[in-house]
């Protein structure tokens, strides 16, 4: 997993817990890399699981919850770091369509050591799309932390329905309705 989630990461937890409690998580973590990271390093995506189950544990917020949080958090940064990917996108289902259409292929690119989600995207009208994401990475929560930050960077409304997929322990289907 590249660095730079976890510059993000550390910087999101700082603005909400402080810098105390940064340095203890880390130093609580033992982490392999002595919880050294830098945005052109790669990590294991177990590191970022073990640092948010630490500032779990010290602000009582759950690990989904904060999983959620830190996908609103990337998403502002994508969008300041990475504008160019949003340019020409109407609304969150141009937008979620072109991720694995055309943003994360770009990612790819720019470094090819990322380790990505796949997603498949269906339309069902003006108002109803689905996306199934699939990852061996237990991100689930931050990906629709994402999603949901995404639909309010377009200034919509929308119910999420989360579904597991039978026997494909990878996937995990979203279905948004938006209600705006
Ligand atoms: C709403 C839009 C987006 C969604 C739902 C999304 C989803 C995700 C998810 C869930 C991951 C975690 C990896 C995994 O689950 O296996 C990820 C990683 C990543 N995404 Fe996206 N993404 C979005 C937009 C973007 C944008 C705009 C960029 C622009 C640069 C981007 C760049 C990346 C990068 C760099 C990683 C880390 C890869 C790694 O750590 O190796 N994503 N994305």
């Amino acid at each position: 997993m590249k660095g730079v989630v976890f510059v993000e990461l550390l910087s999101m937890a700082e603005s909400a817990f402080g810098e105390a409690t940064v340095d203890n998580v880390l130093d609580e973590a033992d982490l392999d890399n002595g919880g050294a990271f830098t945005a052109v390093g790669n990590y294991p995506c177990d590191h970022l699981i073990k640092l948010v189950e630490g500032f779990s544990e010290k602000s009582g917020a759950s690990p989904e919850a904060l999983q959620q949080k830190f996908g609103f958090w990337m998403l502002d940064f994508f969008e300041k770091g990475y504008s160019d990917f949003f340019v020409g996108k109407e609304n969150s289902f141009d937008m979620l369509e072109a991720i694995d259409t055309e943003i994360h292929v770009e990612v790819l690119k720019l470094y090819p050591e990322a380790e990505l989600p796949s997603f498949t995207t269906e339309r069902f009208g003006d108002s109803q799309f689905e996306m199934v994401y699939s990852s061996p990475r237990p991100l689930v929560e931050f990906c629709q932390g994402l999603i949901e930050a995404c639909i309010e960077r377009f200034k919509e409304t929308a119910t999420i329905e989360r579904t597991a997929v039978p026997n494909q322990p990878n996937n995990t289907r979203f279905l948004i309705t938006l209600t705006s």
